[in-house]
């Protein structure tokens, strides 16, 4: 089995090749990535020299490339993670966002089409269905939750998912799609909030909360997710959507506070800074379906998940500390200079 794995230079889709090569040993997994400023060779060192790896340095939008690569390669199965993935960035810059993640969306599909893929996955977000009222607890996205996104970056992930219902429907392609809620773990970037607010704290730099905090996401363990994608590959029904997420729902606020304190930090760092446009309220996972279909269930708990994320942070500082002390200055310095 061969499986083209795009966007693994980045957080889950590394989490995902570590997982896939050590879970399927005879399996063959070829990465192919773009390099982004969020795509980190280096991150991949610990599988380079796996001779069931290969890594090739590719933009899905790029479409001649693309076909070679699958002319080479006739893979089984694609995993498209392959994405601009930070909402404060698509406010900045939408239309990269419109790139990648639609119209690479796009050549991957045809790729997929024209090599007779056994399944094509996408990997999708929770945030296509919008926000929930922090108000109503009893309310979750269910798969039949209707599209309704806030972001530029959760509209092009909405578009990219309704192309791919789209070749199913139209061409028969056997697709699936997972959306899963907010990831934490191993080589998170750290423009994300916990990457983030763990670097600056190990910093002693300012904690910068937007808003007041208020705002709930539910947070589950990377390798969850991979466990759930893994899955939905080998045992999903083609043309079906997966919510997966692990009832872990926790106020931004609360979340920064704890890593101050499993740090030992004073939570006199924190800073509220000025609020998100559109930011989104609440964000929760009904995963019902995935549950009972194929079993899923989370495995790592949050207090576990968090102590070894931080644990993770504290033991590869040379990752990130090389990650901010490049262009990332600028960029922070853009988003949180006049805040
Ligand atoms: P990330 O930003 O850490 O990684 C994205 C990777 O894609 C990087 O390695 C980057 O170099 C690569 N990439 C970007 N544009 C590319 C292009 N044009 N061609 C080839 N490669 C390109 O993102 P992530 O957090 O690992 O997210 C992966 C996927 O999971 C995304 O599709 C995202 O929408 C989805 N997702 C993320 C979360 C989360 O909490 N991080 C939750 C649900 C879904
Ligand atoms: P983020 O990690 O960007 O994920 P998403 O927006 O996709 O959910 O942000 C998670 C939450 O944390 C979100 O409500 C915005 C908030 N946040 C901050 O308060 N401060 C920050 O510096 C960042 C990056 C995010």
């Amino acid at each position: 089995m061969t499986i083209v794995v795009t966007g693994g230079a980045g957080f889950i889709g590394s989490n995902f090749i570590f997982y896939s090569l050590k879970a399927h040993p005879d399996y063959r997994i070829v990465c192919i990535d773009k390099l982004t400023y969020a795509g980190n060779l280096s991150t991949l060192k610990p599988v380079m020299d796996n001779k069931n790896f290969r890594f090739v340095k590719l933009d899905i939008c790029d479409r001649e490339g693309v076909y070679k690569l699958f002319d080479e390669e006739k893979p089984d199965v694609v995993v498209n993670f392959a994405a601009e993935s930070h909402v404060d960035r698509s406010i900045e810059n939408p239309s990269i966002f419109l790139e990648t993640n639609v119209i690479g969306t796009g050549v991957m599909l045809d790729a997929a089409r024209k090599y007779g893929v056994k399944r094509y996955h996408q990997v999708s977000t929770d945030e296509v269905y919008g926000d929930l009222p922090l108000d109503r607890p009893d309310l979750f996205f269910t798969e039949e939750t209707p599209i309704h996104t806030s972001s530029p970056y959760s509209s092009s992930k909405a578009g990219a998912d309704l192309l791919v219902m789209a070749y199913y429907r139209t061409y028969g392609l056997p697709v699936t799609i997972s959306r899963c809620s907010n990831n934490y773990g191993p080589y998170h970037f750290p423009e994300k909030l916990i990457p983030l607010m763990i670097a600056n704290c190990l910093n002693d730099k300012p904690l910068p909360v937007y808003g007041e905090g208020l705002n709930v996401r539910d947070w589950l363990y990377v390798e969850d997710h991979c466990k759930a994608i893994d899955l939905i590959i080998h045992k999903g029904r083609v043309g079906e959507v997966y919510n997966v997420g692990g009832h872990n729902e926790m106020k931004n606020i609360d979340i920064v506070k704890l890593i101050c304190k499993e740090l030992g930090k004073p939570e006199s760092l924190i800073t509220h800074v000025t609020d998100r446009k559109g930011h989104d309220m609440r964000y929760a996972i009904d995963p019902t379906k995935i549950h009972n279909e194929l079993g899923w269930l989370p495995e790592t708990t949050f207090k576990e998940g968090i102590k070894k994320t931080i644990e993770w942070y504290l033991n590869n500082r040379e990752w990130w500390e090389e990650i901010i002390s490049g262009e990332y200055q600028n960029y922070y310095e853009k988003m949180y200079g006049n805040r």
